[in-house]
């Protein structure tokens, strides 16, 4: 055994081991992984292949970490027991690729390394072969250090390499697992539907394929199975379900990739509760499963209708882990002496805000940036009021007082937004006068931001509820039409079909969300299932009837065949993942992610195609732009 260059395709050969057991069993590379020894394997002889990790040269003795799938182990290569070796690990450098015969031994009293899972034992190399060189990686891979996110994107197959990331992916491949066998046992299907398929209305741009037979037309990937879920309904599968790969041409933030992974699934013959329960029942066995660390509250998760959410969260999507909940004083607006407030309620805004506890310690500096937060995300700022001094809120006078706006406030204001946001002296009020819609999404980020800076988001907690009653849908004022708040294809609540006809902005649906730690999570609906009425949503949807039939000619007509009711909800994986694993966005969950531009840096895709590939497929490129050329130049900020 000798370093080789040509290592790659000879198997290292082996005299017979201290067993015999080697060559008889043909294990050319490995018995063990290196991440498995334990105390327990001193005295087993072993063959390890793996990645060097680390290499210590002590003069005399050598030291390897030698990397695996499984972790690292110690190798410790000695020139008086084993000179071939010895000076075969004198060859390596980080990140080539090792085979080693040795045996697993304690190591030495004192020596024992607490902090990895194998550090009581190390392995004594008898021999060594090199079975490939590396260059020196653009990065460390054997260090926690913050790399540039595109560089790393750039050689994703080194830093997938990572023991950490690998982590990441054994918790990814549970969750798929847990989901099979989950709906395994409830008796669903999983069945694939086409990538290459025909436009889904879920709200972003489609990608679009060419196609050469038929030059001219293009096939769209999937923003979701939609529709044929629902088709496989119609085909009678009465439980379905597809871990699912959609695509969605759209804005891309950290929670949001061009291309994601869904757990799509759909039912016949159920209502909501059932979709509600199976779902509570998934991650109420998935959370403890995967994160038994976590403090799950017991089921029931909250259900909370949509109206009510907005109303205490501002959103749709509530971090229900710490309170703060918004309360509202518009009605104590109009008599106050700030013209700001009158003049927002005059134009049909409010004044809502909430309590954040212990807050009145904030600096001056402190609420300044927590003003500029708001402007950032849109709202005009924010009015602030540090409750001091001792007592009870009946006896607050001016002087308990602490704000930039206190000339204009009333004490009647400040007690009444006291009392409904049940704050106490040592809080700060927080205040936003806007229209509806800006108010509550400042109140939202300002919530979210005073827990973080307040530390009130227990990441060791997974906080779950469901919000049901949506609107079925919301006017596009730019578009001066509605638009679906979840689908075209979700159903009306029945008790509110009338409204249809007469105030469609004020019927609700049944679409239903499930939200983690203040993250959607996953979003499904009860579908129509009448041609009558899933016309009539797609008039209000302002398609005319010709529109309709050609975009959802064969939805429309598969529910004159029979349609039964019928109804799901798709779960997005990657967030799933990022939740247990605590990854801070989904690219660290996903082997080959893209970047918030939808490039992929280490394949260099998108990219121009021959003349020759769009003469066939009949395409004309009448504008382009030159693609970002791999790491050199790629725009930094093109990560976030
Ligand atoms: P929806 O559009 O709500 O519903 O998507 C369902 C869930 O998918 C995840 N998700 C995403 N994850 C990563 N990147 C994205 N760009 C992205 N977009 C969505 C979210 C979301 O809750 N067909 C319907 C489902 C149904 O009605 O059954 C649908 O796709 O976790």
């Amino acid at each position: 055994m000798r370093h080789s260059n040509e290592a790659q395709n000879t198997h290292i050969r082996l005299p017979a081991g201290r067993h015999g057991l080697l060559r008889e069993t043909k294990v050319h590379y490995k018995t063990h992984y290196c991440g498995d020894l334990r105390k327990g394997d001193s005295g087993q002889e072993v063959l390890l292949a793996g990645w060097v990790h680390r290499r210590r040269d002590h003069g005399r003795l050598i030291f390897i970490d030698l990397r695996d799938t499984r972790g690292l182990v110690q190798v410790v290569f000695n020139p008086k027991t084993a000179p071939e070796a010895h000076a075969v690990a004198e060859q390596v450098r980080n990140e080539y690729v090792l085979c080693v015969r040795g045996t697993v031994s304690p190591r030495p009293a004192g020596t024992e390394n607490a902090g990895l899972p194998s550090g009581e034992v190390e392995v004594v190399a008898g021999e060594a072969q090199i079975l490939n060189t590396a260059k020196t990686p653009p990065f460390y891979i054997n260090e926690e250090v913050e790399v540039d996110e595109l560089l790393r994107l750039r050689y994703r197959y080194l830093d997938l390499r990572r023991i950490s990331v690998h982590d990441r992916f054994a918790v990814r491949h549970r969750v798929n697992k847990y989901i099979r066998d989950f709906l395994d046992a409830r008796g669903f299907y999983e069945i694939e539907t086409p990538i290459l398929t025909k436009s889904t209305p879920e709200g972003a741009r489609d990608y679009l394929v060419p196609s050469r037979v038929y030059p001219g037309n293009f096939y769209a990937l999937p923003q979701s199975p939609q529709q044929l879920k629902q088709l496989l309904m119609v085909a009678g599968f009465e439980k379905y379900y597809q871990i699912a790969r959609c695509f969605r041409d759209e804005d891309f933030r950290a929670d949001r990739q061009a291309e994601f992974t869904q757990l799509d699934l759909e039912m016949s013959f159920i209502d909501q509760k059932d979709i509600l329960d199976l779902i509570e029942e998934l991650y109420a066995g998935m959370i403890p499963a995967l994160r038994p660390d976590l403090k799950l509250a017991p089921v029931p998760f909250p259900r909370l209708a949509y109206d009510d959410v907005m109303r205490r969260y501002g959103t749709d999507k509530p971090d229900i882990r710490y309170g703060m909940e918004l309360a509202d004083v518009t009605d104590l607006g109009p008599t106050c002496d700030f013209a700001v407030f009158r003049d927002v309620i005059a134009a049909g805004g409010q004044i809502r805000g909430f309590a954040a506890p212990g807050g009145a310690a904030f600096t001056r500096r402190e609420i300044d940036s927590l003003t500029q937060f708001v402007e950032d995300q849109g709202g005009k700022g924010l009015i602030s009021v540090a409750l001091l001094g001792e007592g009870g809120i009946d006896d607050l006078t001016p002087e308990d007082i602490r704000s930039p706006m206190h000339r204009y406030l009333s004490m009647e204001l400040i007690k009444g937004m006291a009392q409904r946001t049940g704050a106490k002296r040592g809080d700060l009020l927080i205040l936003v006068a806007d229209e509806p819609k800006v108010a509550s999404a400042a109140l939202d980020a300002l919530r979210r931001e005073m827990a973080a800076r307040l530390n009130l988001a227990d990441p060791q907690v997974a906080a779950c509820c469901f919000v049901v009653d949506f609107p079925l849908f919301d006017w596009s004022e730019s578009e001066q039409r509605w638009d679906s708040v979840h689908h075209p294809f979700t159903a009306p609540k029945a008790e509110d079909l009338a409204l249809l006809e007469t105030d469609p902005g004020k019927a609700r649906s049944k679409a239903y969300d499930f939200v983690i730690n203040g993250m959607e999570g996953a979003g499904g609906s009860i579908r129509i299932h009448r041609r009558e009425v899933q016309e009539k949503v797609f008039e209000l949807l302002g398609m005319a009837r010709e529109e309709a039939q050609y975009r959802f000619g064969h939805m429309l007509e598969a529910f004159e065949y029979g349609a039964p009711p019928h109804g799901g909800i798709a779960a997005g994986i990657d967030r799933t993942v990022a939740f247990f694993t605590g990854a801070p966005n989904i690219r660290e969950v996903i082997a080959f992610p893209k970047t918030q531009s939808a490039y992929d840096p280490m394949m260099g895709a998108p990219s121009p195609v021959s003349p020759k590939q769009l003469e066939e497929l009949g395409i004309a490129i009448t504008k382009s732009t030159e693609v970002i050329a791999p790491v050199e130049g790629a725009p930094q900020a093109d990560l976030q």
